[in-house]
């Protein structure tokens, strides 16, 4: 059975609270949304969507392609029902793969355990085929196995991603709590950045949002910095498919756009690791670097979005110090950018008030598992501060 040549259940796994980015990303790109969940979409499809997905998503962090389904319960019906499955129809006799889960069994504690057995299952049938075992382990540089393994039922995908799409290749050089690139995406459709207007980021840390703004200022694919994907790694892949998909993808960006990006930072580190990462991404020219104190930023004349990642303070002490910072971006907001949209993406809501501008939007979100918003305020002449 060649999987390439069939269609399957996809599963598109994101973050909590980034489903309805997802559910809009997916559906715009030609796909019926069959089912979601907090943290998924499915859609019904073939492996070439699977690329397609793979190369196009901006907001997803993995995409599923199924396999089998049975009933286990426990781990040894685990390894038999695993071992049913034909492997040696999608791995190559010396292939490298692994095996992740999200598994709520009450036999399990230690999620390792059934990853092994699983790994144990595959290793067994391909070394009974074959006489000769394929190479596991956890790096993802291979073909992956996924399995959700709850009450009993266990369902069995092709990890078709590999390392998580949240990785874009680009940031080499991290700098301070940077935004994982997909949440940084998602915050910018959340904000409705389409590349119309100026896009306005001080604080840019590692060049991150300024970064993914100018992907979608050039409508162009996060994949298209990727080379390794684990679908290359099942049997059937046939690289002139991948290319061509590839190419299409690759003639839907544009050279340029018509606002401005600037980015800038008081930290000189920062704005080298920014510049250097944006050089890395292929968008550095299309960016407005500037090592200067946010107050400094120069804001242009129009219209756009000026969008804050500031420190949240987690430590004690320092959220005292960042009062004076939250303060200094609301007087910026109402002072510089008239006729912007403000933006201020924090996890820390005390600060958030000492902002103190009426908020027109507070979208939640999870940056790993701190509650955040993104606060979005309308910047028109007679904007007023209100104090708490
Ligand atoms: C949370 S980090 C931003 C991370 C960024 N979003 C990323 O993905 O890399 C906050 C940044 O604000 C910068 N910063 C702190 N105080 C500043 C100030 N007064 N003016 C300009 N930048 C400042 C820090 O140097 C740091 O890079």
């Amino acid at each position: 059975m060649n999987i390439f040549e069939k269609k399957s259940r996809i599963i598109i796994n994101c973050p909590l609270r980034a489903v309805p980015f997802l559910r809009e990303e997916v559906s715009e790109l030609g796909f019926n949304i069959k089912s979601e969940s907090q943290t998924h979409v499915e859609i019904f499809g073939s492996m070439q969507d699977v690329m397609f997905l793979n190369l196009s998503l901006r907001t997803a962090h993995r995409v599923l392609f199924y396999l089998d389904q049975f009933y286990a319960k426990n781990p040894d019906e685990l390894y038999r029902n695993f071992k049913k499955i034909t492997w040696e129809d999608y791995l190559f006799q010396d292939s490298y793969f692994s095996v992740s889960s999200a598994v709520s069994h009450p036999t399990i504690n230690d999620t390792r355990f059934p990853n092994i057995k699983c790994k144990d299952a595959i290793v067994d049938r391909m070394r009974e085929i074959y006489g000769k075992r394929p190479d596991s382990g956890s790096e993802r540089k291979g073909a992956m196995i996924y399995f959700y393994w709850m009450e009993n039922h266990c369902e069995v995908f092709f990890d078709t991603s590999g390392v998580s799409l949240s990785k874009r290749n680009y940031r080499k050089i991290p700098y301070l709590a940077p935004m994982q690139e997909s949440l940084a995406a998602t915050t910018l459709l959340a904000a409705n950045w389409n590349g119309e207007g100026n896009f306005i980021n001080p604080m840019c840390g590692s060049g991150t949002l300024a970064i993914e703004a100018a992907l979608i200022a050039l409508k162009k694919a996060p994949g298209l910095l990727k080379d390794n994907f684990a679908f290359m790694h099942l049997k059937g892949y046939d690289e002139r498919i991948w290319r061509k998909i590839r190419s299409e993808v690759k003639t839907q960006s544009v050279n340029n756009f018509k606002g401005k990006i600037i980015a800038s930072d008081i930290s000189l580190e920062a704005i080298n690791a920014a510049k250097q990462n944006a050089k890395t991404a292929g968008v550095d020219l299309l960016i407005e670097f500037s090592q200067c104190d946010f107050r400094e930023t120069i804001i242009p004349d129009g219209s756009g979005i000026v969008f804050f990642n500031p420190e949240y303070g987690e430590r004690l002490g320092e959220e005292k110090e960042l009062e004076e910072v939250y303060e200094s971006i609301g007087d910026f907001f109402k002072q510089k950018c008239t006729g912007y949209m403000g933006y201020v993406f924090t996890g820390n809501f005390n600060l958030a008030k000492k902002i103190g501008l009426k908020t027109k939007r507070k979208i939640p979100f999870f940056n790993g598992s701190i509650d955040c918003r993104l606060l979005e305020y309308e910047l028109y002449s007679g904007t007023k501060k209100i104090y708490h």
